[in-house]
């Protein structure tokens, strides 16, 4: 396959950045997305060009360092997958693609198509996890756990923090990466001892983080490659107004 890219390379933080041509031939079809930039990037490199930045980790989609704008659309055209999983034969020869960084004010760009995405850190540092001692591992096993709730919990924890929902949401709403977070310990026995608090300390920390609000639009559900649902917002909603409740001890 012969195709034309235009990338955006930025120099840095403070570069304006620009949209850059470049012609990618001899495109095997079975090469993922990230190994058709490793290709560009190789013969970049052989002519002394500073090649693309972009991440990737375990380009087997599962750990969301991955994550690009194709043509207008975070982790690009097929649904339910990663950058990173997207193969060239989804693409025909003598496509233009457009590749562009993750935008969103809360998620800065570093370098090319690189975003600083460590406000979804600061979020789950501020509530993600369970502190309450749950026992040794024989006891784990012996708290029995509705099926229905295990498969809501194991769902909303399919969540790779990817940050496609921020890119895709016109508003940057950290919600959908947020109500899953927020679900998956919810729904376990383990996690409902600090439900209340973590709820109110995790929607603060976004908030302050400058991601918008949710408005309803539900592209974060269409362009989340692990098919988290926007009905984990509604569960996020209801834990919070929970923990508005007299008795929950949150203040
Ligand atoms: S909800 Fe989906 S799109 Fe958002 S961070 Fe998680 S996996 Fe990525
Ligand atoms: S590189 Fe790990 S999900 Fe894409």
């Amino acid at each position: 396959m012969n195709l034309t890219l235009y990338v955006w390379r930025q120099k840095g933080p403070a570069d304006k950045g620009r949209l850059v041509q470049y012609e990618a031939k001899d495109i095997s079809p079975d090469m993922s997305f990230l190994e058709m930039l490793d290709v560009v990037n190789e013969r970049l490199i052989v002519k002394g060009d500073v090649p693309i930045a972009f991440d990737s980790d375990c380009r087997e989609g599962i750990c969301g360092m991955c994550g690009q704008v194709v043509n207008g659309v975070p982790h690009g055209p097929q649904e339910k997958t990663t950058v990173c999983q997207l193969h060239m034969r989804h693409f025909k020869d003598g496509d233009s693609i457009y590749i562009e960084p993750f935008r969103a004010r809360a998620f800065p760009v570093v370098k090319d198509l690189v975003v600083d995405r460590s406000a979804f850190d600061r979020i789950i540092q501020a509530g993600g996890y369970i502190s309450v001692h749950t026992g040794g591992v024989p006891d784990g096993n012996a708290i029995l756990v509705p099926k229905h709730d295990a498969d809501i919990a194991m769902d909303a924890a399919e969540c790779i923090g990817c940050g496609a929902c921020v890119a895709a949401c016109p508003n940057g709403s950290a919600m959908l990466f947020t109500s899953a977070k927020v679900t998956q310990l919810a729904m376990l026995p383990q996690g409902r001892p600090e439900a209340a608090r973590r709820v109110c300390v995790m929607t603060e920390e976004m908030l302050s983080q400058g991601f918008g609000n949710c408005a309803n639009h539900y592209e974060c559900q269409a362009a989340c490659p692990k098919g988290i649902k926007v009905q984990f917002i509604a569960k996020l909603n209801r834990e919070f107004i929970k923990a508005q409740m007299p008795g929950t001890g949150v203040k």
